[in-house]
């Protein structure tokens, strides 16, 4: 068993998440603007050799979990064929976060790759809001994800963003997901990463609005224990299959015990979600790294890690709000 890793600030570090494109199908317009972002050039996405070195090296420092993002995973040619590598670096869980319009004729293979859960992005039930808040007609799609993946019996959890004036009546019955199935719904707070910056000076459906909304509804309610490192606070209507929770995304609530590091389609490092990106693994590999080399960079960039989200915003630079789309960070 590999070595710990831990932070400046004594964190252990054991899960990456790996935005593998940033292109995407869908258009959600808390993550894009209407007419899309200008993807990143394919030579300047890290390759599958180059992802599955990564892998390598930050396995044998002591990471276990991989989630894969984008944009989305799947519009990424040969990601199957990836994915199979991958899953014999001996990690002990591999996650996706998708949208589910491409997956469902994939779930039986991903069953079969032993991939740990399923993260489906979907913020409303109604096909109609769907299409205005995703700009596509694919809700259908998703839908039959969400059926393949509880046949096949992997784990699957929906996440929903929380917006103002647009999806806030689709929280209760996306919460109702959860009473008969086994389906974790989480609601996540609104961050500015949609393409150009913050929308509102300040955020009304903040995870406290979103919990008194949920106690208003079902007043039985009950909070959880965290799990170690659980940046969802999780509640259980009694009587429900699957877990509800709540994703302070936006209030940063959650840092204390981060254990997790970004690496960005073009192989940025981030050691938070908030920061501009700390090294880039890629050109690093590129200009002929040595894994040794590539381990005392993670470790230099560890060492000097922001202690929380709002800390490492703070180091932006002067005049650079947060305004990237999250399918250039993966979430
Ligand atoms: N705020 C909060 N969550 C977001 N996501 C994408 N953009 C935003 C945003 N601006 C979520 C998606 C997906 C995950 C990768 O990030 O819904 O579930
Ligand atoms: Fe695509 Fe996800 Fe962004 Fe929506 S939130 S546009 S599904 S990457």
């Amino acid at each position: 068993m590999a070595a710990k890793l831990y932070d400046n600030h004594g964190r252990e570090i054991n899960y990456v998440r790996m935005a593998v494109t940033d292109r995407c199908n869908l258009r959600c317009f808390y993550c894009m603007p209407a007419e899309g972002i200008d993807y990143v050039p394919r030579k300047e996405l890290l390759s599958y050799e180059e992802m599955h070195r990564l892998m390598q090296v930050l396995s044998q420092m002591g990471i276990t979990k991989l989630r894969l993002t984008g944009g989305e995973p799947f519009i990424r040619r040969d990601i199957m064929d990836f994915l199979a590598a991958v899953s014999k670096l001996g990690l002990e869980q591999i996650n996706i976060t998708t949208n589910g319009t491409l997956t469902a004729p994939l779930v039986p293979e991903l069953k079969k790759l032993g991939i740990h859960s399923i993260n489906l992005s979907l913020d409303t039930l109604d096909k109609d809001r769907f299409y205005e808040i995703t700009r596509r007609n694919e809700f259908d799609k998703v839908m039959h994800t969400m059926d393949e993946l509880l046949r096949y019996g992997i784990k699957t959890k929906v996440n929903a963003v929380v917006m103002e004036n647009k999806n806030t009546e689709d929280l209760i019955p996306l919460a109702e997901l959860a009473r008969h199935q086994p389906i974790d719904v989480r609601f996540i707070e609104e961050m500015p990463f949609n393409g150009a910056g913050s929308h509102y000076p300040v955020l009304a459906w903040n995870h406290r609005h979103i919990l008194d909304h949920l106690r208003q509804h079902y007043p039985e309610i009950e909070r959880l224990p965290d799990p170690p490192s659980s940046t969802s606070a999780n509640y259980r209507v009694p009587g429900f299959k699957g877990k509800i929770g709540i994703i302070a995304a936006f209030s940063r609530t959650f840092c204390g015990t981060c254990n997790r590091i970004r690496i960005t389609p073009q192989g940025m490092l981030k050691t938070c979600l908030y920061d501009e990106g700390i090294f880039n693994v890629r050109s690093l590999m590129r200009a002929g790294a040595t894994n040794e080399q590539m381990r005392d960079a993670f470790l230099d960039a560890l060492n000097h890690r922001a202690k929380d989200g709002w800390e490492a915003e703070r180091n932006r630079n002067f005049g650079s709000p947060v305004s990237e789309s999250m399918s250039t960070i993966g979430g």
